[in-house]
């Protein structure tokens, strides 16, 4: 019995799985052309399935939700550049190769990425 217990609370405090390993979800088909922009663009900095590397912070944070950043700031940041507020990351650069087109394909991928994370 005494066994049992052990286990039981090895598992509760067995850690989770590594998110940043494990790979991002497949999105919907509609959404592949997205997240192949969103890899090519933005993952180097924002990371895969958006969860943030060194140079950039994670999409999946609750500041980025649609409430607190709209659409039109995802639109505007690739075309202007972000100067660092949020975080210590340093500045996000223009993006000139990236289009409107594009962000109308990445933006969608980035929101469902935060649906599935529970963000919003
Ligand atoms: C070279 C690194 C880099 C790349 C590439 C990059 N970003 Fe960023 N981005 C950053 C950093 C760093 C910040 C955080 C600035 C701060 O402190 O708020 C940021 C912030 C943002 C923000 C928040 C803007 C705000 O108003 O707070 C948005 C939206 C964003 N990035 C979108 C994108 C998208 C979309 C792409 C791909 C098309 C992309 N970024 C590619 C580095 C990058």
């Amino acid at each position: 019995m005494r066994l049992l217990g052990l286990l039981a609370v090895g598992l509760l405090l067995a850690p989770p799985a590594l998110a940043a390993d494990s790979p991002p979800p497949k999105p919907p088909e509609a959404l592949a052309k997205g997240e192949s922009l969103y890899t090519a663009n933005c993952s180097a900095c924002h990371g895969v399935g958006a969860r943030g590397t060194a140079k950039g912070p994670p999409f999946l944070d609750k500041v980025y939700e649609p409430n607190h950043h709209a659409d039109i700031t995802f639109y505007r940041a690739p075309e202007a550049g972000v100067r660092a507020h949020h975080w210590k990351f340093g500045d996000m650069p223009k993006l000139p190769g990236v289009t409107k087109d594009d962000l109308a394909q990445i933006i969608p991928y980035i929101r469902w990425l935060q649906k599935q994370a529970g963000i919003f």
